[in-house]
């Protein structure tokens, strides 16, 4: 029988590489949590009292940098901020982004407080109800998510762009939608809204890069946040479900970390040549169509022959 005593060559073995993957382990994760990228930068996240913006404005605050969170929901932001960090390093403010002057107060508010804007992250976003036929669509409904995810992007680009040409860098990112790539007929509203918001990122990226200012798009796929769960009427448990099983890259699921960790590439240095993009954070969904296979399968295959 070949079992190691403790003291033989191949438990040594063993043992040492076992306190080695624990050192790994462990300098890896001090590196994902806390390895300073945004140190001496500032951010503005909106949206960011909850899920995607509220992972992020923690992400930030833990590489350093010094972030406003701007949103309308003030009870659940003001806590937020409280258990994220202190006054010095992370304050609320109340913003609609549909409504210019409080863009422009809460870009006005950063400076005052923080010296300066390095990181515009323009999150705030609202879903119309999922199941809208275009034939019920009117102006009402387009333009309450419209106002938001659009118009709200507008003003975020603007006032940023007001104070990071000066400076002559910046990083602004935009959070779109794995709608920008595929297409579900969910909800053509937001939809079309998300599309719009990617088209002025390239559009104004292109402006913006004279002076050294990156304009990205990040584009999630589903996620149990409030967003979807509101607009579906589902609990996490349920929504998680139809996700995974929806998913083309089977295993992880998407959560607001991996939106946040997207985030943090894009806002530090580490992307300082990254610009015009829509980074697709998807698992490969967008890029398939399995219609044609899958019902080959159905009308051609028996069920006891349908493995491929
Ligand atoms: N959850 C998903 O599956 C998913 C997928 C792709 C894209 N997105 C986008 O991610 C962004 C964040 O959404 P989430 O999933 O974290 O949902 P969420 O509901 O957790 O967060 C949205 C936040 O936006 C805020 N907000 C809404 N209207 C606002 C306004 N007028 N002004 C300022 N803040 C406002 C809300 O108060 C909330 O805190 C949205 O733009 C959404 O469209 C979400």
């Amino acid at each position: 029988m070949t079992r190691s005593s403790p003291q033989s060559p191949m438990a040594k073995k063993f043992l040492s590489l076992f306190f080695l993957s624990i050192i790994f382990s462990i300098s890896t994760a001090t590196y994902q949590h806390n390895d300073g990228r945004l140190e001496g930068k500032v951010a503005i996240i909106t949206g960011g009292a909850s899920g995607i913006g509220a992972a992020t404005a923690r992400q930030f605050v833990q590489h350093g940098a010094k972030v406003v969170v701007a949103d309308i929901q003030d009870t659940l932001g003001t806590s937020l901020v409280q258990e994220i960090g202190t006054k010095q390093t992370i304050i609320y403010v109340h913003c609609n982004v549909a409504n210019e002057s409080d863009v422009k107060n809460v870009v006005d508010t950063t400076i005052a407080k923080f010296g300066k804007l390095d990181i515009m992250f323009s999150n705030a976003g609202v879903m119309s109800n999922p199941y809208t036929s275009i034939l019920d669509v009117d102006y009402d409904i387009i333009k309450n998510v419209f106002d938001v995810n659009v118009v709200g992007g507008f003003y975020c680009a603007k006032h940023a762009a007001r104070v990071m040409i000066p400076n002559k860098k910046g990083s602004i990112i935009f959070t779109a939608s794995v709608v920008t790539a595929t297409y579900s007929s969910l909800t053509h509203v937001y939809t079309a809204s998300k599309n719009a918001l990617l088209g002025l990122s390239k559009n104004v990226g292109i402006e913006l890069a004279k002076y050294g200012i990156r304009v990205n798009c990040v584009s999630p796929y589903a996620i149990s946040t409030p967003l979807m769960l509101n607009a579906f009427r589902l609990n996490k448990q349920m929504a998680d479900k139809w996700f995974a099983e929806a998913a083309n890259l089977k295993g992880p699921l998407l959560g607001v970390q991996d939106v946040a960790n997207a985030v943090l590439y894009l806002a530090s240095d580490d992307s300082k040549y990254a610009s015009g993009h829509n980074l697709i954070l998807d698992g490969g969904y967008s890029t398939t169509n399995v219609a044609l296979i899958e019902v080959y399968r159905k009308l051609f295959l028996s069920t006891t022959n349908r493995t491929m």
